[in-house]
């Protein structure tokens, strides 16, 4: 059975006013293939080929490596996205490892079902994972190493993801050729001193 509460350090779940992020279960695995057995949310998702998901078994797979992400580094995570009123999962936040970064970079990232776009929770759950990943991550322990910077790319075309990291307030540093992924992205990046000072933007609502 996959288990999160186990393996991240992370205080869980985390609450907002209209979302709970928690771990995903097997439970959750028609509606994770739901969301990523559409080729219009993976197409904006890492690398092609773009192979949509096909059955439950591949949707729990895709749940244990999601819930095994802090055995690679601990400040790394993904998170359902739960809405209060409904208990529908709306998608996943994540903080993930930047692929082939050594040493290790870390990126933020977020996707929906399309029936939940719209309504502002991947702006909603992003701000609360990287405020309870900065504030917990503090390098106080070694279960609690810190959280420097923290960047955010994607497809130059992805305006509405483009439009979540602006609403977040994390810095834009353009269309550039990507460290991590083939080609150009949409790079946004931020740190601890931005995160928390008081330079950032707050998001528009
Ligand atoms: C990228 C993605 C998460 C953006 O979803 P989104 O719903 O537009 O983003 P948010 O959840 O922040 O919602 C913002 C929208 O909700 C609206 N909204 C409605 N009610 C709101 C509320 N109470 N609070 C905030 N925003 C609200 C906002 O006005 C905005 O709409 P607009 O873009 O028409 O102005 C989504 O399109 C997606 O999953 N795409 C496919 C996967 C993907 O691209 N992932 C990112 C890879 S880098």
């Amino acid at each position: 059975m996959s288990d999160l509460s186990t393996r991240t350090t992370l205080p869980l779940p985390i609450e907002t006013e209209r979302l709970v992020l928690r771990p995903y279960a097997y439970d959750d695995a028609a509606r994770v293939l739901d969301i990523h057995g559409r080729l219009d949310v993976i197409r904006w998702l890492g690398d092609p080929p773009f192979t949509p998901m096909a059955s439950l078994e591949e949707a729990r797979t895709w749940i244990d490596e999601l819930n095994a992400l802090p055995e690679t580094d601990l400040r790394c995570v993904g998170l359902a996205v739960e809405v209060r009123d409904t208990g529908a999962v709306a998608g996943t936040v994540m903080i993930t490892p930047c692929p082939n970064s050594d040493p290790l970079d870390l990126q933020v990232g977020w996707h929906l079902h399309p029936d939940a776009t719209g309504r502002g929770y991947a702006t909603e759950g992003a701000k609360a994972l990287l405020d309870a990943a900065y504030a917990h991550f503090d390098g106080s322990t070694p279960a609690r190493p810190l959280l420097g910077e923290v960047w955010c790319g994607m497809y130059p075309d992805n305006h509405g993801s483009a439009a979540v990291a602006t609403r977040l307030g994390l810095e834009d540093l353009g269309i550039r050729d990507d460290p991590w992924y083939d080609g150009d992205s949409h790079l946004f990046r931020t740190t601890r001193d931005h995160w928390t000072g008081a330079g950032r933007k707050r998001p528009v609502r």
